[in-house]
């Protein structure tokens, strides 16, 4: 039978790996890891491995390090502007930033909303629920980042879910090189109308370069056929250079754009480096009030 072009979910798989990752680096809770997860851990762990200490290319899980700390770190920075701050999460898998957000911040006025396709909403609801980690504040439920419209599109779970008066913090984290460039600017325009319409904010997501290095170059192939493989479908990426992620973002909306790299990061926060360069990019995106 053909596969239904609109049904992404076989990404999810993915977010089994990525949440193993976290928690095997102290980023996370037991409870929001898998059996899937785990042996997709261990079998890519000697690769993993050989990638970064052989031959001294960026390997996955310190890629995914880099960005998920870079990105916790440039919200904190955003939560010091004193408002009240708010984040909408979309594709947020079985991450645990929603939680470790609200413990960090739980003497601020915040909330975290955490989106997902239905079926991944509703495992990380029960697994939050179940380990008592779902505090006041804390919203799990459903978002289509291709529903145009209905409960499950982005305009209606933010005039559902979102207060006036905060400052809002969309995120995406490991979703925007699964789809073509397109498809992402359409929900980049879609983002920065909704900050717009809440009195402005901030977009963070990641974004994986083409690294510039034939050794990386060569190596990151196979890797995206296996992601490709697991995930269901291609992967994308989008910009081969930072001003374009810039000029794209700036395109879509949004007033202001910064592209950050691990390596700017390094020593104020402590991330891992590889001898080749990182291939991940931090795009942090603000719509004026
Ligand atoms: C690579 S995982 C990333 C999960 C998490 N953000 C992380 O970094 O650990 C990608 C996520 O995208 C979700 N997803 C796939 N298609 C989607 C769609 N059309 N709308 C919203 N989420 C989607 C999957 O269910 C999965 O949780």
């Amino acid at each position: 039978m053909k596969k239904d072009s609109s049904d992404t979910s076989q990404i999810g798989i993915t977010a089994h790996y990525t949440a193993f990752t976290w928690h095997k680096n102290g980023l996370s809770h037991p409870v929001l890891t898998t059996r899937p997860g785990r042996a997709l851990f261990l079998v890519a762990a000697p690769w993993m491995w050989m990638g970064r200490n052989l031959l001294g290319i960026t390997d996955i899980q310190t890629y995914l390090i880099q960005r998920h700390i870079l990105m916790d770190h440039l919200m904190d920075m955003a939560v010091e502007k004193g408002k009240p701050v708010q984040v909408l999460e979309l594709a947020c898998g079985l991450s645990p930033r929603g939680w470790r957000f609200l413990s960090r911040h739980k003497n601020r006025d915040a909330r975290y909303v955490e989106t997902d396709l239905p079926g991944m909403a509703a495992r990380k609801e029960k697994l939050l629920k179940q380990a008592g980690l779902l505090r006041a504040g804390h919203i799990m439920t459903t978002l289509n980042i291709l529903a145009l419209d209905g409960p499950a599109s982005l305009e209606q779970v933010c005039q559902k879910h979102l207060e006036p008066g905060c400052l809002t913090l969309v995120v995406t984290e490991g979703l925007i090189n699964y789809f073509p460039l397109p498809v992402v600017e359409k929900l980049w325009q879609r983002i920065a109308s909704v900050l717009k319409s809440q009195g402005g904010g901030l977009y963070l997501a990641d974004n994986m370069t083409l690294p510039q290095e034939g050794l990386a170059r060569a190596v990151i192939k196979p890797f995206r056929s296996i992601i490709e493989a697991l995930a269901g479908g291609r992967t994308h990426l989008h910009f081969a250079a930072d001003k374009d992620a810039i000029a794209s973002l700036a395109a879509c909306g949004f007033d202001t754009a910064f592209v950050h790299r691990p390596e700017d990061w390094a020593k104020p926060l402590n991330l891992p480096l590889c001898r080749s360069q990182s291939t991940t990019r931090i795009l942090e995106a603000w719509v004026a009030d």
